[in-house]
């Protein structure tokens, strides 16, 4: 049985998400939501009424540790939101504290768990996590990934669109980290070829995804239904690894040797989380520019989320 929490079940990426899962998840398994707003309760009994084979609880702020216990996938979208003009770094000071706790907490009572991050800024929680993880004895690099596939269904979706291509049929490999600069898709490994115009429009446009998102919504927050989406595929793709069920998916991993110490790229998921990092081929010579241009940047975030925790 495979036991999946969700900290910050009850927000807006977390209520959706946990919806998404109580349908896909297979029979058998326990979706635990936890949340410090007193309503996750409540989002926990609205969800259970739904006929699904999939088991909810609900746990209140003070009951984490009984949400996270033995769980194979804690999900974290936990924390704030950027509000129009902040960039994701800007969420450091309040979201790194909170991820930080949280895995404390998992490491106590789910040493084997997976950690699925979504918690901004991306390219800081995930070492903060590991960081945690290390402190108390638990690390395993396979087990800690940072949710990057937002990026990839956008690329998806901005070239099915501009190609008039049904963007199930896309699988834009993105690489890199989840911010800005950082984002790299891959677009010169797709079947269809991109003029330099086409480019021009298309790469900052994923890039800013999210801060379109941020500017529509005018203070109401970032992507939670396309984030819970990404979210719950991700979840599923490494619920179904874990189960046996190899399969490959961008995310964002502690890589030994890569152009940063974690770097998104594609991963084959199994039965102990990352099984294998793969190679995110060749670049085309605008690619590579845009890899140098960002790496500074990513190394920085990095070095950011890993100070937080030692010190
Ligand atoms: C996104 O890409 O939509 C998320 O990382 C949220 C944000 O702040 O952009």
């Amino acid at each position: 049985m495979m036991k999946v929490s969700v900290l910050g079940a009850a927000g807006g990426i977390g209520q959706p998400l946990s919806l998404l899962l109580k349908n896909q998840l297979p029979a058998g398994s326990h979706l635990a939501l936890y949340d410090v707003a007193p309503v996750v309760p409540g989002v926990a009994v609205d969800l259970s009424h739904i006929p699904t084979p999939v088991k909810v609880t609900g746990h209140a702020a003070d009951d984490l540790e009984a949400a996270v216990a033995d769980a194979d996938i804690i999900v974290i979208p936990a924390g704030v939101p950027r509000k129009p003009g902040m960039t994701r770094d800007d969420l450091f000071n309040v979201n790194a504290g909170i991820v930080q706790k949280l895995v404390e907490t998992g490491a106590k009572a789910a040493p084997n768990a997976c950690y699925a991050i979504i918690t901004n800024p991306v390219n800081s929680t995930v070492p903060i996590a590991a960081e945690t993880l290390k402190k108390a004895g638990v690390y395993d690099p396979r087990r800690v990934f940072g949710v990057t596939m937002l990026d990839v269904i956008r690329s998806n979706t901005f070239v099915g669109e501009l190609k008039g291509i049904n963007p199930d049929d896309v699988d834009v490999t993105v690489i890199g980290g989840h911010s800005g600069n950082t984002i790299l898709p891959l677009l010169s490994q797709q079947q269809v070829a991109f003029t330099d115009a086409e480019l021009d429009m298309l790469v900052p446009k994923i890039q800013n995804a999210g801060t379109e998102v941020v500017e529509a919504k005018a203070g109401g927050g970032s992507a939670t239904l396309s984030m819970a989406d990404a979210g719950a595929r991700f979840t599923l793709a490494l619920a179904r690894g874990l189960a046996g069920d190899m399969n490959v998916e961008c995310c964002f991993v502690a890589v030994e040797n890569g152009p940063a110490d974690y770097f998104a790229q594609p991963v084959r998921l199994g039965p102990n989380g990352v099984e294998e990092i793969l190679s995110y081929g060749t670049l085309s010579d605008r690619e590579q520019g845009l890899m140098e241009a960002m790496l500074d940047e990513l190394k920085g975030n990095i070095s950011k989320g890993v100070a937080f925790v030692d010190g």
